[in-house]
């Protein structure tokens, strides 16, 4: 097999997006668009691969990391001029060179091989990957000669009226003969509508050499949209939405309604586990299996157990086990970890706490900065003090602990193992294991008062 190099596209601004962001790093599913195609250029296996950057170099190089070299496009002159900044990479190295751009997020590895393997079997100099499009506007279109063999490619700005009609587009990606390619980019010109050195000149420079030109069409034409606006940002959003569900599906999750699930390419969901509506699961998150989760909940960087519900609710960076039941409308903050069993009901804000095995906050509490052991109930309207206006302090509730309702726990503060607390006190000091614990105000019955007032009235 060949050497294989890859080079990707990424240094253009992104006029059309209009936006403070460079196109290429505008998210799809989560994830920037230049991101998704270094991923699928890393899995289709190769030698090297060379970014080129521009606009927003920096935070495209911080984004790739050393995945990928990188070379500066200083002015962005048009794609033939783009590749040309890799020259010093890779100019002299026998092989073929993939050439992708960085606002292509739903190219996959697959596609990218079986244009690799039609290149090699025809033994092309160069090959298009092509695609059908109903709507080919803006796109470069693919001029054949009479027996169907590829001529050039005409960019949608420089073409006539009968080019134009062509439905065949240009995807841009290609695969070249590496030498072949740096030979050829030498020879274009800027001769054109747009005054750039346009990459898909390279193919009719070849052509007029004599050169074997490819064009594989590909049958998955929804996989080489480019993102140059905000429409087919949404578009390709949704195609990727669709593209991860499926996979989901396909393995045993149900979604009852997958054009309002948004779950990112790294979720990872166990079996039968049922997704509600309005659901969003970002980044990392693992889902267990037979979980019902949603409608209307958010999920980030997580880890969710097996047979657990949520339902309603916001669980970021934070560990959830199994049988657990969450929600409606509660929110697990970053750093939280709540064990098996254990239930957090309507109105309960959880933040950089742990819950041990089988505990309970029912309803309308505040448990931030504790450490709540196994078998704890905590009463409705609890709340841990945990701040005094500089700094955070820690609540220890242990084993076996009942918090009354409406009680403030002013911390830092510890409740021994198997101890009570009346409902609506304000506990500052520490209550030692069994005891019960009483901070109110006392009550005082005053006999016949109230008759008193009425008859003022
Ligand atoms: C390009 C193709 C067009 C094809 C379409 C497919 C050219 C001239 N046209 O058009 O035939 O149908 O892609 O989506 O190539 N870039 C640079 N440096 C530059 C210019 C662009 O790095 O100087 C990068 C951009 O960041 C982008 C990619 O190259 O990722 C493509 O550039 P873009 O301006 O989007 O080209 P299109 O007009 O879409
Ligand atoms: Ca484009």
């Amino acid at each position: 097999m060949s050497n294989r190099y890859a080079v990707i596209l990424a240094a253009g601004q992104g006029t059309r997006m209009k936006s403070k962001l460079y196109k290429v790093l505008h998210p799809v599913c989560g994830k920037p668009m230049v991101e998704h195609v270094l991923e699928q250029v890393k899995h289709a296996n190769m030698n090297k691969i060379v970014t080129v950057v521009g606009h927003g170099a920096e935070l495209v190089q911080a984004q790739l990391g050393d995945r990928s070299e990188f070379v500066l496009q200083a002015e962005q002159l048009g794609t033939a001029h783009a590749v040309m900044q890799a020259k010093d990479r890779l100019q002299n190295k026998d092989g073929i060179t993939l050439v992708v751009c960085g606002d292509t997020p739903l190219i996959t590895a697959e596609t990218m091989s079986s244009l690799i393997q039609h290149h090699e079997e025809q033994q092309a100099k160069a090959t298009i990957l092509t695609a059908h499009q109903e709507k080919p506007d803006g796109y470069g279109r693919i001029i054949r000669d009479e027996n169907g063999l590829v001529k050039r490619i005409v960019e949608h700005k420089d073409a006539n009226e009968s080019e134009r009609s062509v439905k065949e587009v240009n995807t841009g990606t290609y695969c070249f003969d590496n030498r072949a390619l740096f030979k050829a980019l030498e020879n274009v010109s800027n001769d054109n509508v747009q005054g750039e050195y346009y990459l898909p000149d390279v193919i009719e420079i070849l052509q007029t050499e004599g050169e074997t030109i490819g064009a594989f069409q590909t049958a998955e034409a929804s996989e080489t949209l480019g993102v140059n606006d905000r429409v087919a940002l949404s578009q390709a959003e949704g195609l990727m939405r669709a593209r991860i569900n499926e996979k989901h599906m396909r393995s045993g999750v149900s979604i009852i309604d997958p054009d309002n699930t948004y779950i990112s390419n790294e979720a990872v969901i166990g079996r039968d586990t049922v997704i509600y509506p309005g659901t969003v699961i970002l980044g990392e998150t693992t889902i267990g299996e037979d979980c019902v989760v949603g409608p209307g909940s958010e999920f980030k960087d997580s880890t969710i157990g097996d047979r657990t519900s949520i339902k309603q609710s916001v669980v970021h960076d934070s560990a959830v086990g199994s049988d657990v039941t969450i929600g409606p409308f509660a929110h697990i903050r970053p750093q939280s970890s709540i064990g098996d069993e254990v239930k957090i009901g309507n109105f309960v804000e959880i933040k950089k706490a742990s819950f041990g095995k089988a505990s309970k906050a029912s309803h309308l509490s505040y448990i931030g900065d504790a450490e709540v052991g196994s078998d704890v109930n905590i009463g409705c309207g609890s709340i841990t003090v945990n701040y005094d206006g500089k700094k955070k302090h820690l609540t220890t509730i242990e084993d076996n602990v009942f918090v009354g309702c409406n009680s403030n726990l002013v911390a830092p503060v510890k409740i021994g193992k198997g101890a009570y607390v009346a409902a609506g006190s304000t506990i500052t000091k520490d209550v030692p294991g069994e005891a019960l614990s009483i901070a109110r105000a006392r009550q005082e019955n005053k006999e016949g008062y109230a008759g008193k007032i009425h008859s003022k009235n």
